[in-house]
């Protein structure tokens, strides 16, 4: 339904409408749960929110919703189809962009968001890169900024979903648990696992 490209950045989605199609009925409507999501990564009226690998723009619009007109957010995608289609659809907030660039290498000063967030994406960054992708997204924080980063909870109804439409796909791959030390050795602090519902674990933490 939806097409993946391996590419030296990671593995791209390029067809924005057909992932858009596919989340939907997999969620059964994403908004809700984005905005779930949004509020448990701790973004409140007037933050600056950056949400890395932004895809079809979903999040960065729910983020967009509770930073307010006094707030901003800026997704990146690494490819330019998903950053096009969220420009044309989330984008049209007027506290809403989005551009193209990889989480690995972030187009940012120091210090310069209260939020980050990273969703259903991690697993997409080179396994190689992805020390140097929390790296990034600490040092563009600001001290006290908080990060969440999201997946499918392996034991829950998504998890179980994912592995049998991705029999390749090994489970401790999605379980976000896995980059709790990852953090600590970032840097980050108040590491906290919990599960938006129905079946999204997160991992939240301070810079
Ligand atoms: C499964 S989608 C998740 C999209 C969105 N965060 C969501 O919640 O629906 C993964 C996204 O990561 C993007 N991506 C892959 N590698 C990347 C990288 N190194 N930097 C930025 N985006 C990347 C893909 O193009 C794709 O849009």
């Amino acid at each position: 339904m939806f097409r993946i490209e391996q590419d030296t950045q990671g593995l791209l989605i390029t067809n924005p409408r057909g992932y858009s199609m596919f989340t939907r009925l997999f969620f059964g409507g994403r908004r809700r749960h984005d905005a779930r999501v949004a509020a448990a990564s701790g973004a409140c009226t007037g933050h600056r929110a950056l949400d890395i690998a932004s895809g079809t723009g979903t999040v960065a619009a729910a983020l967009a919703d509770r930073v307010g007109p006094t707030g901003e957010v800026v997704g990146i995608d690494a490819a330019r189809e998903m950053v096009d289609y969220a420009n044309a659809h989330a984008g049209r907030r007027p506290n809403c962009r989005f551009q193209q660039a990889a989480a690995q290498s972030l187009p940012f000063e120091d210090a310069s968001f209260d939020v980050v967030t990273c969703t259903f994406a991690m697993h997409h960054i080179p396994d190689t890169d992805r020390a140097a992708a929390l790296a990034e997204m600490f040092r563009i924080l600001k001290p006290g900024g908080r990060l969440l980063l999201a997946d499918m909870a392996p034991t829950g109804l998504h998890g179980h979903l994912t592995k049998l439409l991705s029999r390749h796909m090994d489970p401790a791959e999605i379980d976000i648990r896995r980059y709790r030390e990852p953090l600590q050795a970032t840097g980050f602090g108040q590491i906290t696992y919990a599960v938006v519902p129905p079946s999204t674990g997160t991992l939240t933490a301070v810079r």
